[in-house]
């Protein structure tokens, strides 16, 4: 069966950061869905005291976790909800930021895009060095499905990755099914997600 990339577990990669443009997305997301009055009450309720984040700035993942939990409160939706909102809204504001042309390249079709996914960050990398990165790797390819592996130190962003699939498909035209096989929450090795898509994709 085909697969792409490999995957290497384990190994801690630092103190969890990551760069601003992560919180100014979910900025982004929440000031275009509910307004600027409802972005400064979430930074209240998550107790972030940032005027502004700054794209090349890391902050504190758990700052960025503060903030889905405060959404998730006032916005009534569970936190792994408002992180699928979070992946699908990631893919359009990054291409409107400017990385479209970067996701076009690596590929105008799912299967494309998927062989070129393990490597992708590495561009990435390139205009942020500090990056910290998820590692991906297929297995089980078929013309319309495959196993994505998503491998991390970080913690609780599985359900960030279904929606940034979800995104993909949406930009690409063609609606993917994303469903978690096996969870590390659950006690496996790294998250696994069944990937499926209608053929023609
Ligand atoms: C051009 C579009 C993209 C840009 C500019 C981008 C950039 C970034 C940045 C800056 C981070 C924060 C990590 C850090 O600061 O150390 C990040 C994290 C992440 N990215 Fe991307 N990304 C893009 C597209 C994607 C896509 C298409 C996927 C997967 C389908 C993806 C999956 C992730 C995940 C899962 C994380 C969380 C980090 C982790 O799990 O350890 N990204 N990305």
């Amino acid at each position: 069966m085909a697969s792409c990339g490999s995957i290497r577990t384990g190994g801690i990669l630092g103190t969890p950061r990551m760069y601003g443009m992560v919180n100014k997305a979910i900025e982004d997301m929440v000031r275009h869905h509910h307004g600027d009055a409802a972005w400064e009450e979430l930074k209240a309720r998550a107790g972030v005291d940032v005027e502004m984040f700054l794209n090349d700035e890391a902050y504190p993942d758990e700052m960025t976790h503060r903030l889905v939990a405060a959404a998730s409160g006032m916005l009534g939706a569970r936190p792994d909800e408002i992180l699928v909102a979070f992946g699908r809204h990631w893919i359009s504001y990054t291409a409107a930021e400017g990385y479209g042309p970067l996701m076009t390249a690596a590929g105008r079709t799912i299967p494309e895009f998927f062989a070129s996914l393990p490597s992708f960050h590495n561009r990435i990398a390139m205009i942020f060095p500090g990056l910290q990165p998820p590692r991906f790797a297929c297995t089980d390819v078929t013309a319309t499905s495959l196993r994505l592996h998503y491998v991390t130190h970080r913690h609780g962003l599985t359900a960030f990755v279904t929606g940034l699939l979800e995104g993909l498909g949406e930009r690409m035209g063609t609606p993917v099914r994303v469903v978690l096989v096996e969870s590390r929450d659950a006690g496996a090795d790294h998250d696994v997600f069944d990937v499926s898509w209608s053929p023609g994709g």
